[in-house]
């Protein structure tokens, strides 16, 4: 018989794409009762779960949010964590301990593979002598005359595009400084894909699904496709061999002038576009939830070719049913 008590999912981030997308795919489980957060009452993914199960926590850069997250999981009894929020995912990877304590697992990578991620010139380091990677330096620290424009600057720590700018010479690139926090990087000039990658407790990968982007409107990807290419899948797998990732990543790739594909980034967590990856074969939120429970996984999880467009959606509510704007405590 199975075990009648269902696995208590806690989901934050509960208002972004990718925390839609992880409770949607969880919903479909009928072991698991889930929960979500977020930090605005609006959150749409709140309104996804049943009304005891909403919660409002504190900013992922508060300096009280893990104290306030490990005393919501311990007093909601969750067994397993899934944060989508890039600023909440090293905080709380800090802290796994505590969550443990406290009965929760924390279904995201190591802290040390966080960190390497959300360190764009770390990761270019570490990746390197791995898999192509495009030559990175910091500003403060390279001489303008020995790049091939154009060059690509862009934050060491940043997210969404913000701040990525084509610089065409080297007098432009004088003109921007000297800063350790924006790094120059050779320009990729090919086409670009996204890989979901999900590694098992052992680092091995059970499926890259590598996905283009048919559409971006703001950063948010609107039209895709799954790819079939083994070689951004055996890229994605050096990646996730290079960062030791467990877990769920989706790494970031773009051709190089030779066709190959190289590196462009990792982010450590769920995509928005997850939904894709989940209706070509790979149901990546179920899988980790297994393996953060320590059930085995699939060594190979295949996937099919697959192109989807998207569109908003309304979730309509009492007006009181809304979560108030002070979580009870
Ligand atoms: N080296 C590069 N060559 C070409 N395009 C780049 C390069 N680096 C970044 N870009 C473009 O900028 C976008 C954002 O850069 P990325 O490294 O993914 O940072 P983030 O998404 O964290 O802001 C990429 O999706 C890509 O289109
Ligand atoms: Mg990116």
């Amino acid at each position: 018989m199975s075990d009648p008590t269902p696995t208590r999912v806690l989901v934050t981030g509960a208002g972004g794409p990718a925390g839609i997308a992880v409770l949607r795919s969880l919903a479909r489980r009928p072991d698991v009762e889930l929960l979500a957060a977020d930090m605005d009452r609006y959150a749409s993914g709140l309104y996804l779960v049943g009304a005891a199960a909403r919660h409002l926590v504190r900013p992922g850069l508060a300096e009280d949010f893990v104290d306030d997250l490990v005393a919501l999981c311990e007093r909601e009894r969750v067994d397993v964590l899934f944060s989508t929020v890039d600023v909440e995912l090293p905080r709380l990877a800090a802290e796994r301990k505590r969550l443990d304590a406290v009965g929760t697992t924390l279904a995201a990578p190591s802290l040390e593979t966080l960190e390497v991620c959300l360190d764009k010139y770390a990761l270019a380091r570490r990746c390197a002598d791995v898999l192509p990677t495009p030559r990175t330096a910091l500003l403060g620290d390279t001489d303008p005359d020995s790049w091939d424009y154009p060059v690509i600057v862009k934050p060491r720590r940043g997210a969404g595009s913000r701040g990525v700018h084509l610089v065409e010479d080297a007098a432009a690139l004088r003109a921007l400084g000297r800063d350790e926090d924006i790094l120059v990087q050779a320009h990729l000039p090919g086409d670009e894909y996204s890989v979901d990658t999900l590694a098992d407790a052992d680092g091995h990968v059970v499926a890259a699904v590598p996905r283009s982007r048919l559409r971006v409107d703001s950063g948010v990807s609107v039209a895709g496709a799954t790819v079939a290419d083994p070689e951004l899948e055996e890229t994605a797998r050096r990646v996730a061999a290079a960062i030791g990732l467990v877990g769920v990543a989706n790494v970031q790739l773009r051709r190089d002038a030779d066709g190959r594909p190289a590196l462009l980034e990792v982010n450590p967590r769920f995509p928005g576009a997850m939904p894709l990856t989940v209706a070509a074969g790979v149901d990546m939120p179920s899988l980790a939830l297994d393996l953060a429970l320590g059930r085995p996984l699939p060594s190979h999880v295949p996937f099919t070719e697959l192109a989807v467009v998207r569109y908003l959606e309304d979730v309509f509510v009492a007006p009181a049913d809304l979560v108030p704007s002070e979580a009870p405590r």
